[in-house]
């Protein structure tokens, strides 16, 4: 009976805190105690220590503002397509009733739900998404990011927003863009800075320098996509076999991780001797190989989707692309066989 009082206790403690959680971050006069430090996460990384720290988020702050008022450097706003910095307080509001209990006031994965997620909500501070049009290594572009919001990342708990207005879709493209990009400016900044002491106006240098480069590096994305066009190749019983050599074969060895029936379970996912699953994401997560015989995709199921998983990878994530080790025609043969595989 007193362990079943403490329980609800404990439950009704928690149930306050998370009420609270709520309160604060909901009432806006707080946006930097609840944010935590200016800096992204990525530039907390960098160990600047704490004067050059203060520095450095001065810095950022004359060109990037706070997590409460955010605004752009012209050249950045360009290249992301924002219109000016009051949609990205509008996008700012609604993040903060949609998006907030998931991906954090910053995006830094850390709402209150998102521990109890598998996956994790994205951590926006590195830059990255996982399932884009454009090659490995390229920023994703707006539509991307749209795509994301309206359709949501299905088979996860990121939902659909495609109740949205499009007005409000385009105001949350471009507070995340601001984000995305917020995290490796941050980053490059800080590691330019790292190691001498410096003062107010090296810092600001740097962040203008690597706003630059990021700014360039999206307005090139759009030159960097990858997009088969239909007619798409038959999926003949053919192709469906070829596909399967592939799959087992040594040279790009699909079943080394998704395992010789696609069930997930290859031999480089799991180590018995320490009894732990090996492979991580970018983001320090535990990641496990799809169990394609399921077809749920996370990325789309479209033949256009899957050529692109296989060609491109999935950003982040140790599923590398194969386009430097296959023709067009074998990953369209391996995408005969993945569609299969779920189909058979
Ligand atoms: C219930 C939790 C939850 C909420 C609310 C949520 N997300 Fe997500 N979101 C996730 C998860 C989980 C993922 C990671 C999916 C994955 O890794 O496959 C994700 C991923 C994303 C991605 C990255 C997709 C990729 O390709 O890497 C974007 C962009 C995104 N969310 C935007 C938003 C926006 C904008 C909102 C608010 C309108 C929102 N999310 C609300 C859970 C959530
Ligand atoms: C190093 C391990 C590894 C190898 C090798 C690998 N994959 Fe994957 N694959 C993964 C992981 C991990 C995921 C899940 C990533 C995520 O969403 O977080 C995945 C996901 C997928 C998906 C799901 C895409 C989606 O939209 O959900 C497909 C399809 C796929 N892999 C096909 C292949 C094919 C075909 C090959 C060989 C050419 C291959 N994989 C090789 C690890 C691997």
């Amino acid at each position: 009976m007193k362990g079943r009082d403490l329980a609800l206790a404990g439950l009704l403690g928690a149930a306050c805190l998370v009420g609270l959680f709520f309160l604060l971050a909901g009432s806006g006069s707080l946006p930097d105690r609840a944010t935590g430090s200016r800096l992204t996460v990525a530039a907390l990384e960098m160990d600047l220590g704490p004067e050059g720290e203060a520095i450095f988020a001065r810095a950022v702050e004359e060109e990037f503002g706070t997590w409460a008022q955010p605004r752009l450097p012209s050249n950045l706003s360009l290249a992301l397509g924002v219109a000016d910095d009051e949609e990205l307080a509008r996008g700012r509001r609604t993040w903060r009733v949609k998006c907030l209990q998931c991906h954090g006031p910053t995006g830094a994965a850390d709402g209150p739900t998102a521990r109890m997620l598998i996956p994790s909500p994205r951590s926006f501070h590195e830059g990255v998404l996982k399932f884009t049009t454009t090659r490995a290594g390229i920023p994703p572009l707006r539509e991307d990011l749209a795509r994301v919001i309206r359709q949501g990342v299905p088979f996860t708990s990121m939902a659909s927003f495609g109740g949205l207005p499009d007005s409000a879709v385009e105001e949350l493209v471009s507070l995340s863009a601001y984000i995305l990009v917020r995290g490796p400016v941050e980053r490059r900044a800080a590691e330019a800075l790292t190691g001498n002491p410096f003062g107010p106006e090296q810092a600001q240098g740097r962040v203008k320098e690597a706003a630059a480069h990021v700014a360039e590096s999206w307005t090139q994305a759009r030159e960097e996509v990858v997009n088969p066009l239909p007619p798409f190749p038959e999926k003949t019983a053919k192709s469906v076999a070829r596909g399967r050599e592939l799959f087992l074969s040594k040279r790009v060895d699909c079943a080394g991780c998704h395992g010789r029936n696609g069930a997930g379970n290859g031999p480089r996912v799991w180590d018995p001797e320490s009894g732990s699953y090996l492979l991580r994401d970018l983001w320090g997560k535990e990641v496990r190989p799809r169990d394609l015989r399921a077809g749920q995709f996370h990325g789309g199921g479209r033949p256009q989707d899957l050529f692109r998983r296989v060609d491109q990878g999935i950003k982040g994530t140790p599923m590398n692309g194969f386009h430097e080790v296959l023709s067009p025609e074998e990953v369209w043969d391996l995408v005969h066989f993945i569609q299969a595989l779920a189909q058979p």
